[in-house]
């Protein structure tokens, strides 16, 4: 059995005293996960080094929104694997849509990053999908396929046991709109495949692929009883304590 990465994007959301909320609420509902299920919270940047503390002795793993890929120099406003690692991140979410559309962040950039986040120790959960206009053209495996070769580009083999990928349909996020769980199955098999044409066949059958997208208590269960997705990227219900554990309880 695969293993299932229940994260949570917190996106632009909470300052420090509402992180210490957030986090001694989810604190004394997470007080253990099954075995084969990690849950990870991202909280921004400023909450990072609080939220460590916080989490220490917790099953709860802590995990960064982005971050860039250089090592350090004049890159005003960005943050780097070092700085993420000294506060005590373990995982990063890269490629985010919300990065892509409004950062402009390429498959090429994004892969620049992974890599960067690779070679150092975090884990990155590489993000991908198709806008609304691609799905009605009948061209999300083809956007969605691209993707993937993009930003796994160059990756090896021990690379990728440590590469998480979150399938989002762009017109699934924020709207309450999920993908059903035959029309996320169905990308995260296509993936699936095209992991094991790039890389042996093992690789593709140990990927974890979460789905993200109005991911919710009550569609949480019926989306990770899929084949092939194996675990969610959380945004709006993580936000709240009761939910995001609820989310990370419904795992198969
Ligand atoms: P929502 O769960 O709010 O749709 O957000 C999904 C997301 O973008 C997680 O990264």
């Amino acid at each position: 059995m695969r293993n299932v990465i229940i994260a949570g994007n917190w996106k632009m959301y909470k300052d420090l005293r509402e992180t210490a909320e957030l986090l001694d609420g989810l604190k004394s509902l997470l007080k253990s996960v099954k075995p084969h299920v990690t849950a990870v919270v991202c909280p921004p940047y400023t909450s990072l080094a609080l939220a460590a503390e916080k989490l220490r002795g917790t099953p709860v793993r802590l995990g960064a929104q982005n971050m860039w890929h250089q090592d350090e120099g004049a890159f005003t406003g960005e943050i780097s694997w070092k700085m993420l690692k000294s506060a005590g991140c373990e995982y990063v979410i890269l490629g985010h849509s919300e990065r892509r559309q409004y950062f402009g962040e390429t498959d090429e950039l994004i892969n620049a990053k992974a890599r960067k986040a690779l070679v150092n120790g975090l884990l990155p959960i590489i993000c991908v999908g198709e806008t609304l206009a691609q799905r009605e053209k009948g061209v999300t495996s083809q956007v969605v396929s691209a993707q993937v070769k993009g930003v796994l580009a160059g990756l090896t083999e021990t690379d990728m046991a440590k590469v998480v990928i979150a399938y989002e349909p762009i017109w699934a996020i924020g709207t309450g709109k999920t993908a059903t769980p035959a029309q996320a199955q169905e990308v995260h098999h296509t993936i699936r495949q095209l992991v094991g044409e790039m890389f042996p066949t093992h690789v593709a059958d140990q990927l974890v692929i979460q789905y993200g997208g109005s991911v919710k208590p009550d569609n949480a269960a019926e989306l990770l009883a899929q084949n092939d997705i194996d675990g969610a990227l959380v945004g709006g219900a993580c936000l709240k304590a009761d939910s995001f554990a609820s989310i990370v309880n419904a795992s198969k």
